[in-house]
């Protein structure tokens, strides 16, 4: 045990996709104590992505529990508690039991796909762009609930008599921990539902109607930073206050201290996920990316465009366990830094289809330009490098979309990125060479814990709301490009023809 943290300590939940963990942060926003376990994701049929709603609760109680005990805070030292979670993965639960009728649905669930298709067959896809700020894609949640009241008996039944509730992690972790007493989502998580007007902040009532989902299911809508009500004391000592609540790349926005317009970041772990921060109007992008909800304080909404790529860090995991090329994934840089930089040899990793800009579910992964003298090195260079161009292709399709806004650009980009990928130097250097821009490293790489601390600070009183006043964000390490803009070209040439064949373009 070190130090007590002391009073107005702030303590994060970060429910994500493969693990789930709490950190405790001092009143100043320095992380304390960290408890953190893995979640076993079930795979029940292939394109089928499920959590187990009792893991979802159970581990999240833990880690709560763990960070406080390893950070010396008792109850009475916690100012309040700010949720943040994997987005889009839906739940169905019974009021009066509070248990899930089925598994949780991940985002990366495909099984909603002839939903999709069927909405974009009945002309909905426009309305649905237009409202949601979202394409008609089995990601978001609204088919995922389709499907489940369109394929488990005597569910729609039930929803319509009121005795459901729907709900993204979010909820499901505040309906739990408040004991049964609050059905609530935040504006962030809402926004991914494809359900919610971004530009009003409400539930649509005409696409509720479209898509035949009964109002009684839906959470309220709050701030980001609120009441969301308190823990039940039998959890946690005594009770705490839940003051914060945003989707996991919005948290790392304000992790990231994204708080002007033109400003972005981009998180790296299993994706990447991209957002640049567009202020107080939503952008409706031409060129394929999301509008989504950034947070929304004082029933005020900072939008950003996003993009998202489904496989980063995955290309990493892939040259480990699929190709056994490297034994851990801190060994791909060095590995890189060893290739003939002038292989040509190109990796398209769309191992489950490409994600933003190009949105193609049936696309495949490739390696091109391979001659007698690639090898592993060459391989595993191509694979960081295909992280680089895909952000490249994100930050080129926001440039694009948001040429100028209000008289500002997106101009002198400099991109704060986070997640495990920032470790490697050599991938963040390629990385600023493939953009042509800046790349900052924070001090704190937990972006998305600390954004969530965030919020239950601003709630609690203790930090600034967004502005320039705000000052958690501290720059560990800036990477500047220095690769001469012919070779950079050139390169970037190379994976667009790539990318063309794999699209069969
Ligand atoms: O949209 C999905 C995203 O929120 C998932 O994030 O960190 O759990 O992979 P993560």
């Amino acid at each position: 045990g070190g130090k007590r943290v002391g009073m107005d300590a702030l303590l994060a939940l970060d429910q994500g996709t493969t693990s789930t963990r709490a950190i405790l942060f001092d009143a100043a926003l320095n992380p304390r104590a960290t408890h953190q376990v893995e979640l076993p994701q079930h795979f029940p049929a292939p394109g089928r992505v499920e959590h187990a709603p009792e893991d979802l609760v159970a581990h999240s109680i833990a880690c709560l529990r763990g960070a406080m005990e390893r950070g010396g805070a008792g109850a009475a030292d916690v100012a309040g508690i700010g949720i943040t979670n994997q987005r889009e993965t839906t739940l169905l639960w019974d009021r009066a039991t509070g248990r899930a009728v089925h598994r949780a649905i991940v985002w990366q669930d495909r099984r909603s796909a002839a939903i999709c298709d069927r909405l974009r067959a009945g002309g909905l896809e426009d309305l649905l762009t237009e409202r949601t700020g979202l394409l008609a894609d089995p990601y978001f949640s609204a088919t995922k609930l389709v499907w489940l009241l369109e394929n488990l008996p005597g569910l729609r039944a039930r929803a319509e008599r009121g005795e459901l509730a729907f709900g993204t992690v979010d909820s499901f972790l505040l309906w739990h921990l408040t004991g049964g007493r609050v059905h609530a989502t935040d504006a962030t998580n809402a926004a991914r539902t494809m359900l919610l007007n971004i530009r009003t902040g409400e539930w649509d009532e005409e696409i509720l109607r479209a898509l035949d989902i009964p109002r009684a299911l839906l959470p309220e809508v709050r701030d980001c930073a609120g009441a969301f009500g308190t823990t039940d004391p039998a959890l946690l000592g005594a009770a705490i206050p839940i003051r914060g609540v945003a989707g996991d790349q919005q948290a790392a926005t304000l992790g990231q201290a994204c708080f002007r317009p033109g400003m972005a970041k981009s998180t790296y772990g299993t994706g990447c996920f991209m957002l640049l921060n567009t202020g107080e109007t939503p952008v409706r992008s031409t060129h394929r990316l999301l509008t989504t909800i950034a947070w929304q304080i004082g029933g005020v909404r900072t939008y950003a465009l996003e993009g998202a790529i489904f496989v980063a860090g995955a290309a990493v995991q892939w040259l480990r366990d699929g190709l056994g090329i490297i034994h851990s994934a801190a060994e791909a840089g060095e590995l890189a830094a060893r290739a003939d930089p002038d292989s040509g040899v190109v990796m398209v990793p769309a191992f489950t289809g490409l994600g933003a800009p190009h949105w193609d579910a049936g696309a495949r992964g490739a390696i091109l330009g391979l001659t007698r003298g690639s090898g592993a090195a060459e391989i595993a260079r191509a694979a960081l490098e295909s992280v680089a161009w895909q952000t490249r292709d994100l930050l080129d399709a926001m440039r694009a979309d948001w040429p100028t806004q209000d008289g500002k650009t997106m101009g002198d980009t400099v991109l704060r990125v986070d997640g495990g990928m920032t470790a490697s130097d050599w991938t963040m250097r390629f990385l600023a060479d493939a953009l042509g821009c800046p790349v900052d490293v924070p001090a704190v790489a937990e972006t998305t814990a600390l954004g969530a601390a965030y919020l239950a600070g601003v709630e609690a009183g203790l930090c600034p709301p967004p502005g320039d006043n705000a000052t958690h964000w501290r720059r560990r390490v800036r990477f500047e490009p220095d690769m001469p803009a012919e070779g950079a070209a050139r390169r970037h040439a190379a994976w667009k023809r790539a990318v063309g064949q794999v699209l069969g373009r």
